[in-house]
């Protein structure tokens, strides 16, 4: 069971989104994912069709240590209308006040290997886990990177996300640091791409930080931000589209670098 955290100290670049449309392109190809949604706001939640909920949250187990995690994961995946490769998508789901109320005791305690412990418990139930997170670098936030084998970062083409996704990759080096297995950083994902004069220099920036950036870029979709109102993945509820297509592509990418990380 491959994990992966999504993550960048910028808000709205697109962590949800790209989480949710690798994860439906992931089942899609037949593998079995868990989506981890750990960010209050609920949307990865959401837009699986999911009214959040104490009875299904992963607030209630990292407040409960005792629960079984297998009672609070949801199979979503009907929300595949063809399924030709035998995928299967689960939900880990947030609901607001239960991630709250856990955030902070998890504060209180400097609890940092929760999610990995129930991670743990619910070893082999899927291929691939993708973890959503906040942006910020909070106790979930560490929480998600210590329990993740691979991490990435999103960025839009915009100047102003660059220092939020640099950040994330220097706390993970710092992480790293005090680690015998380090947390594979497979590199930034540029979301919202348009051929902009600024886009340049978001791609110049990366360079001289050499920062790993993905070939596989998501292009500003209407389609993709409109898929939500559907509660499903852009991949799911447009899959002809060529955004899907994209995802496609972009979790191809992941699949690759996080398969050469690992061998290396
Ligand atoms: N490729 C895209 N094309 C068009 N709109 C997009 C794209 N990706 C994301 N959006 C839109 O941008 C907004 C922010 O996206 P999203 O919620 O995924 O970001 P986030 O990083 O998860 O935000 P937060 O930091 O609040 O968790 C949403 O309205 C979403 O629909
Ligand atoms: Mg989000």
């Amino acid at each position: 069971m491959r994990k992966l955290a999504v993550g960048t100290l910028k808000g709205g670049t697109g962590k949800t989104t790209t989480t949710v449309n690798i994860g439906a392109a992931l089942a899609l190809a037949g593998y079995r994912v868990m989506t981890v949604d750990l960010d209050l706001q609920a949307d990865s939640t959401v837009y699986h069709k999911v009214t959040p909920s104490r009875e299904h949250s992963i607030g209630t187990l990292l407040l409960d240590p005792d629960i079984d995690p297998l009672t609070h994961v949801l199979d979503v995946s009907h929300l595949m209308d063809e399924n030709p490769n035998g995928g299967k998508l689960l939900l880990l789901p947030a609901e607001m006040s239960s991630l709250e109320e856990a955030s902070f005791k998890m504060q209180r305690t400097a609890n940092l290997m929760a999610l990995s412990r129930i991670l743990a418990k619910l070893e082999g139930i899927a291929d691939y886990v993708i973890i959503d997170n906040k942006p910020e670098l909070g106790i979930l936030h560490q929480n998600a990177i210590l329990a993740a084998d691979d991490a990435i970062a999103i960025m839009q083409p915009e100047m102003m996300t660059t220092r939020g996704g640099l950040s994330f990759e220097v706390s993970l080096r710092e992480i790293n640091a005090n680690r015998v297995t380090p947390i594979n950083f497979l590199g930034v994902i540029i979301n919202k791409d348009e051929e902009t004069e600024e886009a340049g220099w978001v791609d110049e920036v990366l360079a001289q930080q050499n920062v790993p950036v993905f070939k596989t870029t998501v292009p500003k979709s209407r389609l993709i931000s409109k898929a939500y109102s559907y509660g499903r993945p852009a991949v799911l509820q447009f899959p002809s589209s060529p955004a899907a297509a994209n995802y496609v592509e972009l979790a191809l990418e992941i699949l690759s670098r996080s398969n050469a990380m690992a061998v290396a």
